[in-house]
Parts: C-alpha cells; structure tokens; sequence
C-alpha cells in the first residue's frame, strides 16, 4: 500500500478535493490495496457532476477495465434497458462502483470476476464517499450486496430489503436493490423476465422519489 504518512492514497486526496475531474486524475494513483496490480486502471465513476441521482455498482468487469468506464459490458447492457423502461435518462445519472480496480482470476485465458474482500471495499470508501460528497445526490442507489455493505453496513440484506427506502443521511433518498449481474445469471429464460421486472420496479419506486 503506497501511502502518505500514515493516510492511503485515497483518504489523504478524497476529502481535499472539491472537483470530480481532480478526484478521478488522483484515484488513478490509488493504490489502497492490492488490486491496482491486476486492474488494467482505475475505473472511476461517470456522469454530470449535478446528477440529482447516483447508482453504486459492485466493481468493473472485464469490459469496464479495458473501456476505463462503468458499466458498458452485458451488465451495464441490461441496465440501461432497466433505466429506460424505469424512466429514468441514464444520461442525468451518475454511475460508479463500490471497488475501482477489477478483481478477477485466470480461467484459461479468460479472466473471470471475483468477488472483492472487505478490506478492499473499505480502501475504497473514501473515494465514494468523495464522489458522495461533491455530488450530494438526491437519490443513491446501491446496486448489489458489495456496494450496500460499502454504504449501508455489512448486516443490511439486499434480498429482504429490496426496493425499500431507507432513512440513511448519505442521500435524501436512499435504496438497494439487486445488482444487474444477478438478472444475467438466472438460471432460465422465465426467471430473468422476472428478476427483471422486479428491477425495473424497484427503479421505478425510486424514481418516484425524485
Ligand atoms: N458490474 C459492476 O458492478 N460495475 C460495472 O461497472 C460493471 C459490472
């Protein structure tokens, strides 16, 4: 971990830093823990810096690492559909990840994603609580069990509490709901219809809210 006394990367830069493009120039530098050495870069959020709404992902995939953007592999695909059918202009959304390095391991010559460990979740709290924190969102929405531990704490579950809102001063309006990768893995046709409708409900409570 490169640090500076005793701060990472991360926290010394985050909290100083008012501008979003600054913020993203220095979360290049991260290296928190140890998956700076395996990502191609860091992948850093994306969008206005007045989105009113902020979707927190789990980290980039395969896609994401080489593009150096969120969310524009087959996950991100589907969540566009899901954002257009909820309403909601992807465009005027702010989208980021929990982890900004992608974690993966060797499956031939594929790299396949593995889940990140709490302590590289928490080396990267900073960085989102900067983006967080220059953004003010109205609207933050966790997608996934990794970003809602970063946020919400390791006991919330994102089955049980799905789609509900949650009284939190991270954002006026604060929700979890499944991550999009989830609706790729089911197992037949008729449960991703499902699993996707729900989520596009889930998007549509919360859009409610704006
Ligand atoms: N899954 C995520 O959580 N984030 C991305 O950016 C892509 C896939």
């Amino acid at each position: 971990m490169k640090s500076e006394g005793k701060k990472s990367v991360a926290q010394a830069a985050a909290p100083n830093t008012l501008s979003l493009k600054k913020l993203r120039e220095v979360a290049k530098q991260c290296k928190a823990c140890p998956l700076w050495k395996t990502g191609t870069q860091t992948v850093f959020g994306e969008g206005l810096r007045t989105a009113r709404v902020m979707l927190v992902g789990e980290q980039p995939g395969n896609d994401e690492d080489l593009a150096g953007k969120p969310f524009v592999g087959p996950a991100g695909k589907l969540l566009d559909r899901a954002l257009f059918e909820a309403g909601i202009d992807r465009s005027q959304v702010y989208i980021t990840n929990a982890v900004k390095h992608f974690k993966w391991e060797a499956k031939g010559k594929r790299r396949i994603h593995k889940k990140p460990n709490s302590r590289e979740i928490a080396a990267c709290r900073p960085w989102l609580e900067a983006e967080l924190d220059i953004l003010k969102p109205d609207l933050l929405i966790c997608l996934g069990a990794t970003a809602a531990q970063s946020l919400l704490g390791r006991e919330f579950k994102v089955t049980q509490h799905r789609g509900e809102l949650i009284d939190l001063p991270l954002a006026r309006h604060v929700m979890a709901t499944v991550h999009p990768s989830s609706i790729l893995r089911a197992p037949d046709e008729e449960t991703r219809r499902i699993e996707m409708e729900r989520f596009i409900a889930d998007l549509r409570t919360a859009a409610q809210m704006m």
